[in-house]
């Protein structure tokens, strides 16, 4: 059994607006995530998403409840920075998250920050670059760069703090069909190769079943939890909740209701592969 490095109990978390009336975005969230796993997480437009990510890096601190990572309980300010080291968070528009005007300036400004000087600095940002195989762009500005090129430095930059848990809002999401099959590959890589844990939240159902787990979020409440299969098998529930169903499972589904017989009806499909897998 691996640890649980996010734990958080009976969280919730209210938006106080102008005139002091609060809105409660999360209500009351259990949830523990252990060490190497790739959690997905769906839900529609205002379901509580991104207020959920900043809860674990402490961008924000809970209403009720507590939210510990690696053993840290995000109300302790003194231990912020050790935080901050472990949990790194990638934003959907990578203009936002570059600061500086040469890449390999910008994959250096995390760990500069935290005090790394060269020939270790130097090292740190080689290996980074290498990582997201964007060594040869090192001395270019960001903004001679596709989305997804962009978005792989904004990664890089992330790993050059060699944290242990990397968040993912949405980062694919402005990028084009290629762009994000780059980032998708580069997220399995730092998932399955360097042991990072990855929560990657996505309105993609495809990128959905990449992952080892599945939660969906509806109305600031988690209504599923499980892997890929057991979520994307409640046809019904994943409807409500305003949210599509992967391709694949769609199609099956569909024929399903309209008697079709599948001659080896093992597992509900996945992927195109795992559908023809069924006939
Ligand atoms: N800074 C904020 N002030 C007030 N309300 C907010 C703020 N950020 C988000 N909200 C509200 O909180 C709810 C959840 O938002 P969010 O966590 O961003 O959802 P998601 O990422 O799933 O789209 C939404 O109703 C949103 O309007
Ligand atoms: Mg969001």
């Amino acid at each position: 059994m691996s640890e649980n490095i996010v734990s958080l109990k009976n969280v919730s978390y209210s938006y106080t607006d102008y005139d002091g009336a609060e809105t409660r975005v999360l209500k009351n969230i259990n949830l523990s995530i252990k060490k190497g796993e790739y959690v997905v997480i769906l839900g529609h437009n205002g379901s509580g998403k991104s207020t959920l990510c900043k809860l674990l890096n402490r961008i924000i601190i809970p209403s009720d409840g507590d939210v510990v990572c690696f053993g840290i309980n995000t109300r302790d300010e003194s231990k912020e920075l050790e935080l901050r080291k472990n949990v790194q968070m990638v934003f959907q528009n990578p203009d936002n998250q570059l600061v500086e005007a040469i890449v390999e300036e910008d994959v250096a400004f995390g760990p500069s920050n935290l005090g790394i000087k060269n020939p270790e600095l130097r090292n740190i940002v080689d290996k980074s670059l290498e990582d997201v195989e964007m060594s040869k762009y090192a001395l270019k500005a960001p903004h001679e760069l596709s989305g997804g090129q962009k978005q792989r430095i904004a990664i890089a930059g992330v790993l050059a703090i060699k944290p242990k848990l990397i968040i993912f809002d949405e980062a694919t999401a402005m990028l084009d069909p290629i762009g994000r099959k780059e980032i998708l590959g580069e997220i399995d890589y730092l998932n399955k190769k360097k042991g990072i844990t990855v929560v990657n939240v996505t309105h993609h159902m495809k990128e959905a079943t990449l992952a080892s787990r599945v939660i969906v979020l509806d109305d600031g409440e988690i209504k599923l939890d499980g892997s890929p299969r057991e979520v994307f098998s409640n046809l019904e529930k994943i409807t409500s909740f305003g949210l599509d169903v992967p391709q694949s499972l769609e199609l099956y589904f569909n024929l399903k209701s309209r008697g079709f017989k599948f001659s080896n009806d093992t597992k509900v499909p996945l992927n195109p592969q795992e559908f023809l897998e069924l006939i």
